[in-house]
């Protein structure tokens, strides 16, 4: 029992080992994410395609981190929505690009009530509620282009700026930027700055009518390279190719390509950084040391001088990201094989070790049997010769026993042939009238003893009867009351002799007649 307890209980534990393995995967990469981010863009435009693919790249390089995407199509009550849902869904982290600074708000208050960190990236909020930010130094970034149209142009600069929205942090410093550039250099001046709010083809529809009434525009300045492609179509459209077209943001296929194409004089490149933004948000989720404001310097300028090799190096990027994502792939294949093989081994260790414990147990098991078994035959063995010894010891009895009543028998049968010579005289004699009394009490005595000799004779005779199974009960009807009396008067001399009083009183006096074998009765008493 308590080996068949044991091996349940070994199962039992098994189980629930295998069940905790395959519930945790022992330890395997099949754990899901660890953390959840949302991130909540304002558009949905090249830029913002870039970027996104730029964070999913800075995500390869942390296990455990799931992207949920957003973007809010220039609208900033669907950007709200977005947050919300963010929120709802327990995001760990958000991180937004505002489309308007101030609308969205009440959303990320909320969002940090709740204890999530909100990273803004590109564009600032109208507040500090934030938890970090990272954007490319916008005024730096204008400044530069200011500079590098100093040093480019021969001519007095007349430029025309096509800004984003006005409000937006990045439009108001890519403004300021580029105002300062200008100022510091005498005779520069800023004909128009309008908005095209971050729209191509309002950008287009601006520049025509600008450059129509100011033909001294010689540099139109845009706050991104799709207003300035929509500037530049414009102005080569009024014949005006002398113009140096200056724009931000360097996405590849737009910006660097125009550059390479001819159509924009540079491009100033305003990187997604998504890497930055990762690594960022993953330090503030594992409360690692971050910096709350995070700003990155311009680069320089990509004019026809490298738009080509830029371009190539996009391509190899874009090529090695491929390669990478395919590795990836292929590694998480092989991780979740791995995993699964790991845990088939576990359960092949698991199923071994089991029956290596039921084997152990079965093998006791049946040991103590046999231990126990060879225990009880060899006592059988002892019995059975204990046995057979006291057979012989009760057969020596028996044989002595047959031999001593034999013997008595005999014996018996040898004394009462001359006791019944005595018996006939003496009782005889009892019966003479020539006595003296003292000589008549005597000889009844002497009767009585007699009489008593033969009785015990005949009782050793009987025993060897009954012994055979031949001894009859032989009943008749008496006084018991009146022998018993009689019994008990043999007694009385030899009770005198010895100072013994004996009385024996019966009761009713009349007597107590019954039928009984009155020998037998005799024998009885006198053996009391
Ligand atoms: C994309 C974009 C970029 C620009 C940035 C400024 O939505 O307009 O072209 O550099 O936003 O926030």
């Amino acid at each position: 029992m308590k080996a068949i307890s044991f091996i349940r209980k070994a199962i039992a534990g098994v189980w629930v080992a295998s069940a905790f393995c395959l519930a945790t995967g022992c330890g395997g990469e099949g754990s899901g994410p660890k953390y959840r981010i949302g991130i909540s863009q304002p558009s949905d435009d090249y830029w913002r395609q870039k970027s996104n693919e730029d964070i999913e790249r800075g995500a390869m390089f942390h296990e455990n981190v799931e992207l949920d995407f957003r973007s809010a199509n220039n609208n900033s009550g669907r950007q709200r929505e977005d947050v919300e849902k963010f929120i709802e869904e327990g995001c760990d982290l958000i991180i937004l690009s505002p489309h308007d600074a101030t609308d969205i708000m009440p959303t990320v208050r909320k969002a940090r009530e709740k204890g999530i960190p909100v990273v803004t990236f590109d564009r600032t909020l109208d507040g500090d509620d934030f938890t970090a930010h990272l954007e490319v130094d916008n005024y730096a970034l204008a400044k530069s282009v200011g500079e590098y149209a100093l040093t480019v142009m021969d001519r007095p600069i007349r430029a025309l700026e096509i800004q984003g929205p006005p409000d937006s942090s990045p439009a108001i410093r890519r403004h300021k930027g580029f105002s300062d550039a200008m100022a510091a250099s005498p005779g520069t001046e800023i004909v128009a700055s309008v908005s095209a709010m971050w729209q191509d083809s309002l950008a287009y529809a601006l520049a025509d009518s600008i450059l129509a009434l100011h033909p001294e525009i010689n540099l139109i300045y845009a706050h991104t390279d799709y207003m300035a492609l929509g500037a530049e179509k414009a102005a080569r459209e009024r014949g005006r190719d002398d113009i140096t077209v200056l724009g931000i943001d360097g996405v590849p296929h737009i910006g660097i390509r125009g550059v390479r194409d001819g159509r924009l004089t540079a491009t100033f490149l305003y990187p997604t950084e998504g890497e930055r933004l990762m690594a960022l948000a993953v330090n503030i989720l594992e409360g690692k040391p971050y910096d709350r404001i995070n700003l990155t310097p311009p680069l320089p300028p990509i004019d026809r001088t490298n738009a080509e090799i830029m371009l190539a190096q996009d391509s190899l990027l874009n090529l090695e990201t491929d390669r990478i994502k395919l590795m990836r792939g292929k590694l998480h294949e092989y991780l979740d094989r791995n995993t699964a093989q790991r845990l088939l081994l576990y359960a092949v260790l698991i199923i071994a070790l089991l029956l290596g414990v039921v084997t152990f147990v079965s093998l006791r098991a049946v040991a103590i049997y046999r231990r126990q078994r060879a225990a009880l035959e060899e006592r059988n063995v002892r019995l059975k010769e204990e046995k057979a010894k006291q057979q012989v010891l009760y057969n020596r009895l028996e044989e002595a026993t047959q031999s001593k009543l034999t013997f008595f028998t005999n014996v018996s049968h040898d004394l009462r042939t001359p006791l019944t010579l005595v018996a006939g005289p003496v009782e005889e004699m009892a019966h003479a009238d020539y006595l003296t009394p003292r000589h008549n009490s005597l000889m009844q005595t002497a009767r009585r003893n007699v009489n008593i000799l033969r009785r015990l004779i005949d009782q050793i005779l009987d025993f060897r009867k009954y012994e055979n199974g031949k001894a009859d009960l032989h009943l008749s009807e008496v006084d018991a009351g009146r022998l018993i009396r009689l019994w008990t008067d043999d007694f009385m001399e030899a009770g005198r002799r010895r100072d013994i009083k004996i009385s024996c009183t019966i009761s009713p006096e009349g007597g107590i007649v019954c039928a009984m074998d009155v020998e037998k009765l005799e024998r009885v008493f006198f053996n009391l």
